[in-house]
């Protein structure tokens, strides 16, 4: 296949992106702006480089974060203002996590017409499922960029589902990614509960999840990773006064704040 595609951002994500699509377009190459992720994606036989080359397609797998109390695009303005530069005609496809919105601003700040948003949903503990190919919210900017993406996402085989807009396809991930933290936050506040009344919270959640539509998770450590914590401020920066997703933060604080290592240890 001729169309030289991009990959910017070679972590986590990227690696496993850019590793799958050079199985299929051979004019695939590697970018990132660390020295020190070129070098281990090119010791892992991938075409790689810090140098941004000229692509028909760039898929933007860079980080976004949650700092000093405020989401941080600057990797993904910093990649599209790239791109841009190279080439304002190249379909450009968000997979990082992004803040509604998003997509939409740069576009417009960077006059670029060949926007979609399709977040990823790898789950490093089952790479098979959930890797690279598995279900994928599509949103995109206009008719033309849709026709374009889903003819890229259905080379690569992987499934997408759909949707109008760039901003439904950004905030499904978030909305993903919340539910689960409400669910556990939910599953902590129990366990707390349990443990100040002298009931097994274990027994609990195995009996309530005897019912058809409960799904209780385990009450672990407190809410971790990178993931969960940052998708939830990226949603409450839509909605601030949400009191259910203020409560469910305030919840794990309290959880994490009350653990001690005897009821660490029994989930
Ligand atoms: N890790 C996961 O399980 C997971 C799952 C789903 C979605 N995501 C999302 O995917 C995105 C990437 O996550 P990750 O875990 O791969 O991050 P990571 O930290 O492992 O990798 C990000 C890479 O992007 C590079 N980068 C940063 N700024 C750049 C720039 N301006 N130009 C080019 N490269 C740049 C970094 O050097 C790094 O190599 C995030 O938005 C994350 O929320 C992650």
């Amino acid at each position: 296949m001729n169309t030289k595609v991009c990959v910017m951002g070679l972590g986590n994500i990227g690696t496993p992106v850019v590793q799958h699509i050079a199985k299929i377009y051979k004019q695939t190459q590697g970018y990132d702006i660390s020295k020190e992720a070129v070098t281990t994606a090119q010791k892992n036989g991938i075409n790689a480089t810090t140098q941004l080359p000229h692509a028909d397609i760039y898929v933007i797998a860079a980080n976004t974060w949650f700092r000093n109390g405020a989401p941080d695009m600057n990797a993904i303005e910093d990649c599209t203002k790239k791109a841009a530069q190279l080439n304002p005609n190249a379909l450009i496809c968000y997979e990082s996590t992004l803040v509604k919105g998003t997509a939409r601003k740069l576009a417009k700040k960077y006059n670029l017409t060949n926007i979609a948003v399709c977040p990823h949903r790898w789950w490093k503990q089952e790479e098979d499922k959930y890797g690279v190919v598995q279900l994928r919210v599509l949103g995109t900017l206009n008719k033309e960029s849709q026709t374009k993406a889903l003819t890229f996402y259905n080379t690569l085989n992987i499934p997408t589902h759909t949707v109008t807009s760039i901003e439904i396809a950004e905030l499904s991930k978030l909305v993903e990614n919340t539910y689960y933290y409400l669910r556990i936050a939910y599953a902590q506040e129990l366990k707390l509960l349990c443990n100040e009344n002298n009931l097994n919270f274990d027994e609990l959640r195995n009996a309530a999840n005897t019912k058809w539509n409960v799904d209780l998770p385990e009450a672990r450590n407190g809410i971790g990773g990178e993931c969960l914590p940052k998708d939830i401020q990226f949603l409450l920066t839509n909605y601030p006064p949400s009191p259910l997703l203020n409560g469910a933060i305030t919840q794990d604080n309290n959880y994490q704040a009350k653990l001690t290592p005897q009821n660490t240890t029994s989930t």
